[in-house]
């Protein structure tokens, strides 16, 4: 059996990962003829962002069909060849499942349109607190007040993302035992795992105004979150102890996640979450300037470690996703250090407690692309914020100095195979733009390099299938107040190790608690280690860890 806990996990946001036609667009075949990449890596599962019938108004996180593939992103078939190829590689297949909204072209909301009472009662549909004035203040995700108004039915439909993204009523049973009809479909088909979407919103509380904040208060890990995972786990993924899940929580608490992901299975597997990436923030502002708060940043990381631990729950630990901009160019240093702070930041993850996520391009070093025009960008998200920020009187400048560093498709340039034309994603006119430094960041080169940024990444999924204490072992912070090092110690029956991290370009002498030079070293980031008893200096970046038996 493949215990997740000694596994790591790669995700594939197929649009932008390897166009196999031409048609600018990635696509499953590419994911097929790319596979042997993946298990060079070493990793144990592929998640596969939603590749169903969508119009792609938020790249697939709006299903018009959950039970087909669109044909942009291939065929049945296709997916079908992928889920064996995969296997014969020891690589399992999760997929991205959406529940908490579909398309507005989805054809029970478009039921629900022409007023069929069973399809209405699908999605959250109300009568505004005044004409003209919706159900609650609340604030959509993607910018504006989270109800859009029907005409003909005269009533406010709840849209906690796109305007064309409805979100369903979680509350009538029949919705539910949809969603486990199609989960049990792709089990059929052969799936692995599920991650599900912002899941810990399905459970709406009350329909109230929010005057201290958006609404999120009111229905983040909503009153009825718990019993509907519990109901969903029992109905279908929990029948299979093969079968992985991972939350994406927003929002979230660590009281409700020691239950969304206890040891006890009863609801996932493992969940994410966002408080540490969200310490370049102003409070839970993200369209600004901020320096990165490092203290914040360690202190959330090992509150949740160690907390998450003590409550025998597990964590899914990461940078980076198709949500957030590249590690590198946020914490770390693309100018001077690139591949130095890409190889630290890589073993600061892969050494905690929990399931490491390794993002497309992420093993390569891959930075934002510092886009300069909004034709480049191409999310609904950034696009609409880019157009609020101006309203709010930034100049366009700004907005776009703020959308360079936070917008989410920082992470969606096409994935960097080689140093040719496009890097090598599309022989036609990419999706979106290609990032200008494909010449020296991109696969080809990265395999061939013995000291690479991929090949560090691939020892560290190693790693944590040589070392038990890497997937079971304990953790404990080290010397957290110190203003530039990141370090913890993991204990196992009686073995430890020391993760020793300088997150800043200067150099640094760290001391320890004990004698380092009775530790071996089991990996780093430089040629040589300046360690002298129980003293260490760190150059730029640099990051060691160490392990006695
Ligand atoms: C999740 C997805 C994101 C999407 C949103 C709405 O946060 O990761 O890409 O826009 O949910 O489905
Ligand atoms: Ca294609």
């Amino acid at each position: 059996m493949t215990d997740f806990r000694k596994s790591v996990v790669y995700q594939i946001y197929p649009k932008s990962f390897y166009d196999t036609n031409g048609d600018g667009l990635g696509d499953l075949r590419g994911v097929i003829e790319k596979l042997d990449y993946i298990k060079e890596l070493g990793v144990d599962y592929i998640w596969l962002t939603p590749f169903y019938i969508s119009p792609q108004r938020d790249n697939g996180y709006d299903i018009a069909d959950y039970y087909h593939v669109d044909p942009r992103y291939g065929t049945m078939e296709d997916f079908e060849e992928l889920a064996a190829e995969a296997k014969k590689r020891g690589i399992r297949l999760m997929l991205d499942m959406v529940f908490n909204h579909t398309s507005t072209e989805h054809e029970w909301f478009q039921k629900a349109l022409q007023g069929d009472p069973k399809y209405k009662d699908y999605y959250i549909f109300k009568k505004g607190k005044e004409p003209g004035v919706p159900p609650t203040n609340w604030e959509s995700k993607f910018g504006g007040n989270a109800w859009e108004y029907v005409e003909d039915l005269d009533e406010y439909y709840l849209h906690l993302f796109d305007v064309t993204q409805a979100d369903l009523n979680w509350e009538n049973p029949q919705v539910r035992k949809e969603v486990q009809e199609i989960i049990k479909f792709w089990i059929g088909k052969g799936a692995g795992g599920f991650r599900f979407d912002v899941v810990n919103l399905i459970s709406k509380g009350e329909f109230k105004d929010d005057y201290e904040g958006d609404g999120r208060r009111f229905y983040t890990d909503g009153p009825k979150i718990h019993e509907y995972l519990r109901e969903l786990n029992e109905a279908t993924f929990g029948t299979d102890a093969e079968l992985v899940t991972v939350g994406e929580m927003s929002s979230t608490t660590l009281e409700n996640c020691y239950h969304y992901a206890g040891e006890d299975g009863k609801e996932l597997s493992m969940v994410f979450s966002f408080h540490h990436l969200k310490v370049d923030f102003m409070g839970n502002e993200k369209w600004v300037i901020v320096p990165f708060d490092f203290q914040k940043l360690k202190d959330i990381i090992f509150d949740w470690q160690v907390k998450m631990a003590e409550h025998k729950a597990w964590n899914a630990v990461f940078w980076c996703n198709h949500d957030q901009p590249r590690v590198v160019s946020r914490f770390g240093n693309v100018k001077n250090y690139w591949k130095e702070s890409a190889k630290m930041l890589g073993t600061v993850v892969h050494c905690l407690r929990g399931t490491p996520y390794i993002y497309q391009g992420e093993e390569l070093g891959m930075t934002n692309p510092g886009f300069t025009r909004i034709e480049q960008y191409k999310d609904v998200e950034s696009r609409n914020h880019f157009r609020i920020l101006q309203e709010k009187g930034l100049s366009e400048e700004n907005a776009y100095q703020i959308l360079q560093i936070h917008s989410r498709d920082n992470s969606r340039t096409p994935m960097q195979w080689d140093e040719t034309k496009n890097a090598g994603f599309t022989t036609g006119d990419p999706w979106i733009e290609v990032t200008k430094n494909h010449s020296y960041i991109n696969a080809k080169a990265e395999l061939e390099d013995p000291d690479s940024i991929f090949q560090h990444y691939k020892k560290l999924v190693q790693l944590r299938k040589d070392y038990d204490i890497i997937a079971y072992g304990d953790i404990e912070p080290l010397d957290q107040k110190n203003p530039s090092v990141f370090a913890y110690r993991r204990t196992y029956q009686g073995e430890e190790m020391y993760v020793i991290n300088n997150f800043y370009g200067k150099e640094v002498t760290w001391k320890a608690d004990k004698d380092l030079t009775e530790f071996c070293v089991l990996l780093s980031n430089y040629q040589d280690t300046m360690i002298h008893g129980n003293q260490v200096t760190l150059r730029p970046y640099e990051s060691i860890v160490l392990h006695k038996k």
